[in-house]
């Protein structure tokens, strides 16, 4: 996700426009590019389900990544992305996001959000959901349910007219209901030829403000909620944000594209394994 107020750099375009929001509205057969790179992103998160059990390093599971990657023949967009040096992010229990992958094995227990981006013909599939090493406690169930549908209520918020304030608002509504919290130190961006661009998607809010959604914005929800409070910290490694109090966090993330009537999910599970114990979504 992108860090807040990053800004955009948008470049390599040969179609669509910028709306009066900054925002790119791209042409109906981009669509397809979209398609495809997010399908592939969500087929490598499904192939990696077997892989996470106790006692796995994290860092074998980016390998086995990375070589998924290549094997499709598609690249990955965080080798060498501000000098991250991995093809995912591995982020475990406490940890909110930007996990680096290490020798670190795998407990019984742990949770984990693995996120991915890969580039397919300049288009980006940027897709990230939870894991469950063995059986995961009670309370950390209930939080990964949580958060899977703040994903989904945010996306249910996603039509033309609509703003991106309603998208947050949805997220906040459904997680503080909940009496969990919502990160606000990161966000979803805009996405499509780009990795991070304008909007910054926010996974809170007051319905009706904000951009408004138009047919053709690409982006991605990611919300990343805690079972305590919201506030992150970075460890030295300049990277791993993990939640000040030690509290358990959570993360799912979609690529979507605004429709006429709604939205297009570019990133769901072509096996049906995107909420780790439902095993039908
Ligand atoms: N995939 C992350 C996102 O959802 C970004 C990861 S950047 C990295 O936007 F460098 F940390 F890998
Ligand atoms: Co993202
Ligand atoms: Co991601």
């Amino acid at each position: 996700m992108a860090a807040m107020n990053e800004n955009a750099v948008i470049q390599g375009y040969g179609q669509g426009r910028l709306n009066r929001d900054g925002i790119r509205i791209h042409d109906p057969e981009d669509f397809e590019g979209m398609r495809v790179a997010g399908r592939l992103a969500a087929q490598i998160l499904d192939r990696v389900v077997p892989l996470v059990t106790p006692g796995v390093a994290t860092i074998e599971l980016d390998s086995a990544i990375h070589d998924m990657i290549r094997e499709a023949g598609a690249k990955s967009a965080t080798v060498g992305y501000k000098g991250y040096r991995h093809a995912s992010c591995i982020s475990i229990n406490h940890v909110v996001c930007h996990g680096i992958p290490s020798e670190k094995r795998l407990r019984e227990g742990d949770i984990l959000n693995i996120d991915v981006t890969v580039i397919v013909d300049g288009w980006y599939g940027d897709t990230s959901r939870m894991y469950v090493a063995g059986k995961p406690s009670r309370k950390a169930e209930r939080l990964i349910d949580i958060t899977h549908d703040c994903l989904m209520e945010g996306i249910a918020a996603v039509r033309p007219g609509n703003t991106f304030g309603d998208i947050g608002a949805a997220i906040q509504r459904h997680a503080e209901g909940h009496r969990c919290s919502v990160v606000r130190d990161f966000c979803g961006h805009g996405i499509g030829r780009v990795f991070h661009s304008a909007p910054n998607v926010l996974h809170y809010g007051r319905p009706g403000t904000g951009p408004v959604l138009e047919p053709g914005m690409f982006f991605t929800i990611e919300p990343m909620i805690n079972i305590g409070r919201a506030e992150t910290k970075i460890l030295d490694d300049d990277w791993t944000a993990v939640t000040r109090d030690r509290s358990l966090s959570a993360q799912f993330e979609h690529a979507v594209g605004v429709t006429e009537d709604g939205c297009e999910i570019f990133t769901l599970s072509p096996a049906g394994l995107f909420h780790p114990t439902w095993a039908r979504d």
